[in-house]
């Protein structure tokens, strides 16, 4: 019979087995498929694993500091590589979702390249990649085809003659997350909703800029935080917020106002192929709302999104 422990110890040996003295190279997301594949590399072979973390600056409020933190307090052998600026100048002046998502794509690519490159003789590249991921990059439905585009180093294996292991290819989310917590990983971490590769970028409507992405931080933050304070985090599938290309009048004093507009998301979901809105109570939608409006200069208006997917995706972009 399947149980965490057992699949802990029957991979830990075959990892030990075939990777034997080996150096592995493995990108790490703050996500939990790659938190649990880095931490189950690292009971197999220890140091000969190196774990890459990227900033691409498009990540949550304080998210790559205190990410980077819990995996150094795991023992992991982590390099936290800052590339935001490299991110930001490449995205300058784009609009269009999907060319945002290939030049996230290809810099992060170049970025964990470079890293990689710097690891003396590294023989394997280590993906956190599950069994839907392996179904889905057969299927060929709209965006789904593109979504791990970012995650999956392509090209990297083939130009630095790496050898592949994915540890967790015929799991499914749940059975990682029992992994992960026979293992003894933070619920903090395994918790985590998902979040997608290009972050903030796909939540930020329109072209990218540095203030756009410190201002959408500071909402997402309130919303999120909001959220775990009042135990709701669990109860939602995955949330966030989007920074909307209009403006909207409001009114301060006996000023007019004319300021962004940001749109509050949470879903339930099994699998994020099809999700619900969530029906958050009146009273935190108003509190969230009157705190963003309140702590976050620039912004005058906050809307709730109440669509379904299908035929609403849960990006907006
Ligand atoms: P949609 O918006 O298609 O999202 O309903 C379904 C799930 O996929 C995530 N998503 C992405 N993940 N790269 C990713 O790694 C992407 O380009 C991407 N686009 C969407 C989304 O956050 C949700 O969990």
């Amino acid at each position: 019979d399947w149980t965490p422990d057992s699949f802990v110890e029957t991979t830990v040996q075959e990892l030990k087995d075939k990777l034997g003295n080996d150096k592995v190279v493995l990108g790490l997301s703050g996500g939990v498929d790659s938190t649990v594949a880095g931490v189950l590399l690292h009971k197999a072979i220890g140091k000969n694993l190196t774990c890459i973390f990227v900033d691409n600056g498009l990540l949550r409020k304080n998210e790559f500091e205190a990410v980077l933190d819990s995996y150094k307090h795991m023992g992991l052998n982590v390099i936290g590589v800052d590339a935001k600026k490299e991110f930001l100048s490449e995205l300058d002046g784009v609009s269009d979702p999907e060319t945002k998502r290939k030049i996230i794509g290809r810099v992060f690519i170049e970025v964990f390249d470079a890293e990689a490159h710097k690891i003396q003789d590294v023989k394997w590249l280590a993906q956190g990649t599950i069994y839907p991921d392996v179904i889905e990059s057969v299927s060929v439905n709209g965006p789904s085809a593109t979504i791990k585009s970012h995650h999956n180093v392509g090209g990297l294996p083939e130009e630095m003659n790496l050898k592949v292991v994915e540890p967790l290819n015929l799991l499914f989310k749940d059975e990682v997350r029992r992994v992960g917590r026979a293992m003894g990983i933070d619920e903090n971490l395994l918790g985590r909703h998902p979040f997608p590769g290009p972050g903030l970028a796909i939540r930020i409507l329109g072209d990218i800029t540095a203030e756009k992405v410190a201002l959408l931080q500071e909402v997402d933050h309130i919303f999120i935080q909001g959220l775990k304070d009042n135990n709701l985090y669990d109860q939602v599938w995955q949330a966030g917020a989007m920074l909307l290309p209009v403006q909207s009048v409001g009114v301060m004093g006996d000023e007019r106002t004319y300021e962004k507009v940001v749109a509050l998301r949470a879903v339930t979901s099994t699998d994020g192929m099809t999700a619900d809105w969530v029906h958050l109570p009146y009273d935190f939608l108003a509190k969230v709302s009157n705190d963003i409006i309140n702590k976050v200069k620039g912004v005058n208006r906050v809307v709730y999104d109440i669509s379904s997917k299908p035929p609403a995706t849960i990006e907006w972009e």
